[in-house]
């Protein structure tokens, strides 16, 4: 049987009665094959490819086509989870009628279902001129990756009473401006647990322990692979950094040592049919498609 798609209907029947909402980000077809497999049930092509698939040092750089063609590839091996393509960087903050624009370009070009923006209060009235268009927006607020200039650093949020209090009005405005689920990212827990009462959309925690509706983790970093930092949220299910890199070296001493390829991976000689060579005839080649011969 098919699995269930998830929907965004489906997202927020979940609030306060479960199952918690797992997402990971991913940024192409074939690792998006296997946490679909896997049961995930968001995707998100996050900004943070800026860092951990083009090596920058922030999420700054990464423009609009960039998500949208990494969600076309993410959205050629997902079958059942929500899809959710990340606004970058002004691409949402200057005026209500760009931001529109712009979130269609990433619905249009990217085979996304929904987009997520990073602010609350500031940008409220941009939510809610996109989902009036039609397009449901998943919000973002605490430590804001876009803003790291103006934070000082990847930096926990919300750690005085003021700060919390502007976090919990951010939530809110994205609430009434139609958003149908929130990111909380680098808060502390009692403030993300107070938030998610507060509200009545779901609220996916990264960094705000354990009172979410759901959380999401970059998916690199769950997984071992992007080794430059360890912050204290993520939990490595998987040391598969490690791993690649113990199988790259295997290959490279076997093809050093001539030890790769061997006779079971060559191609024997061509046999060339009788009846080919009578009409002359190239022989087909074999059914095995992909991108290489698939026998000998
Ligand atoms: O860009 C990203 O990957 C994100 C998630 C970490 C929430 O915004």
């Amino acid at each position: 049987m098919t699995p269930k798609k998830i929907t965004v209907p489906v997202l927020r029947a979940r609030k306060g009665k479960g199952p918690r909402i797992a997402m990971l980000t991913a940024y192409d077809a074939t690792m998006s094959r296997l946490y679909d497999e896997a049961g995930v049930d968001v995707l998100l092509v996050g900004d943070s490819l800026g860092m951990v698939v083009q090596g920058q040092p922030h999420t700054l750089g990464v423009t609009l086509e960039e998500i949208a063609y990494h969600g076309r590839a993410v959205a050629r091996g997902a079958s059942r989870a929500h899809l959710v393509g990340d606004m970058p960087f002004m691409s949402f903050q200057v005026s209500a009628d760009e931001s529109v624009r712009n979130a269609g370009y990433l619905l249009k070009h990217g085979a996304f279902e929904a987009v997520k923006l990073e602010g609350g209060v500031d940008v409220a009235e941009h939510v809610r001129r996109i989902v009036a268009a039609g397009i449901p927006v998943m919000g973002h607020v605490g430590l804001t990756p876009q803003s790291v200039h103006a934070m000082g650093g990847f930096r926990v949020q919300g750690k005085t009473d003021d700060a919390a209090q502007r976090i919990l009005a951010d939530a809110k405005a994205l609430e009434s401006a139609g958003a149908y689920a929130i990111v909380l990212e680098g808060i502390p827990s009692d403030l993300a647990r107070k938030i998610t009462l507060a509200v009545d959309v779901p609220t996916i925690g990264i960094g705000a322990g354990v009172g979410c509706d759901g959380q999401v983790l970059v998916s690199y970093d769950m997984l071992g692979m992007f080794r430059d930092i360890r912050p204290k949220f993520v939990k490595r299910y998987g040391e598969h950094g490690d791993a690649i890199v113990a199988s790259v070296a295997r290959y490279v001493s076997e093809v050093q040592a001539g030890d790769f390829p061997g006779p079971e991976h060559s191609f024997g000689e061509v046999q060339v049919k009788p009846a080919a060579e009578a009409t002359g005839q190239a022989a087909l080649p074999s059914a095995g498609g992909g991108y290489g011969p698939a026998d000998s």
